[in-house]
């Protein structure tokens, strides 16, 4: 048992709808264990910047439904440096703060873990990111929405694109990783899923774009992971307008961006996020330190934070060959 009386908790790297279920459900349960909760605003940088507030039950009223995170998000630089970590260090040490709790991806837990060796505050790390890029967690919070989000705005593509018999490169994020594509592409119905976790030459994504516009004269959708190899949609586009064989083609491009990153989470992700907070004070009560929680097949589990970016979660090949035989 480690001798804790105030955590911090805080939300770093690009938001992910579910990250205010996962604050409000760290400050209830810390709350509930007779630990009292500090926000850190804005990640690192206002970690370093001494930013911080008082949380009581009340503070987290009514945010639980809500996108983005009250506690704000940032990628800071400076805590990148050694003085900036210093820096932090006093600020924390100045508010009393003997623990933490971080809601982020990689680049959050990559700090954490160095934090953590260097000045030895125990640190919980919650999976945040819309990318499902972790290793440790079967998904993370905020993935679900942005799936539905990326299915929903497919839908509403499909409609025009039907209309005018049309072919769309839709671009949806995951920086390196295929989740978001992949998913939405089968529960969008796309034709073609390119992702960066399989090397699809452009001669080959020609030659199946050529067969599939020429067998059906009807609307088409692929779906591109904006980490894919050939550099995202608008690349795909220009070689394809390079083409004479895709003249005839009538080509658009829509990229899906940031609508992805916001709106109300879904019940999945409120669920996820509630069980992960109140997780993440359990595990630091438990004398847990430099681990994530997340869950594996249903059940809440603790990964070293270095092997949350050390070892590479894999996509279901299975469901790339569904895109296929289903297109
Ligand atoms: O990691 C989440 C994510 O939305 C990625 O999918 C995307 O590549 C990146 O963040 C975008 O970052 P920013 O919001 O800083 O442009």
């Amino acid at each position: 048992m480690l001798n804790i009386r105030r955590v911090g908790v805080f939300t770093s790297g690009g938001d992910a709808p579910g990250m205010n279920a996962c604050v409000r459900a760290v400050v209830r349960a810390a709350l509930a264990n007779d630990l009292d909760v500090i926000g850190i605003r804005r990640g690192y940088a206002g970690m370093i910047d001494g930013d911080y507030v008082e949380m009581d039950g009340r503070s987290v009223s009514n945010i639980l439904q809500k996108g983005g995170t009250v506690l704000k998000s940032a990628r800071s630089k400076r805590f990148h440096t050694e003085e900036g970590r210093a820096e932090a260090a006093r600020q924390l040490r100045d508010g009393q703060i003997d623990a933490l709790i971080g809601i982020g991806g990689d680049g959050t837990f990559r700090g954490a873990a160095i934090f953590n060796d260097e000045y030895n505050i125990p640190v919980i790390g919650c999976p945040g990111t819309i990318d499902n890029d972790l290793f440790g967690t079967d998904e993370t919070i905020g993935y679900d929405t942005a799936l539905n989000t990326a299915i929903e705005n497919i839908d509403r593509i499909r409609d025009t694109a039907d209309a005018h018999d049309r072919l769309f490169l839709v671009e949806v994020m995951g920086r390196d990783s295929g989740f978001i594509a992949l998913n939405c592409g089968i529960g969008g119905g796309a034709e073609l899923v390119l992702i960066p976790e399989t090397i699809t030459e452009m001669e080959e994504i020609k030659e199946r774009l050529h067969s599939l516009m020429s067998a059906q004269s009807r609307s088409s959708i692929v779906v591109v992971a904006e980490g894919e190899e050939q550099g995202g949609a608008a690349r795909i586009e220009q070689a394809l307008r390079a083409d004479d064989a895709f003249s005839e083609i009538d080509l658009r491009v829509c990229i899906l961006g940031h609508t992805q990153r916001g709106g109300s989470p879904t019940a999945r992700d409120r669920v996820l996020a509630s069980r992960l907070g109140a997780a993440a004070i359990e595990a630091l009560i438990e004398g847990h330190t430099a681990v994530m929680v997340g869950t594996v097949n249903g059940d809440v589990k603790l990964t070293p934070l270095r092997n949350v970016w050390s070892r590479k979660k894999n996509i279901n090949y299975e469901l790339l060959k569904l895109t296929q035989l289903l297109s």
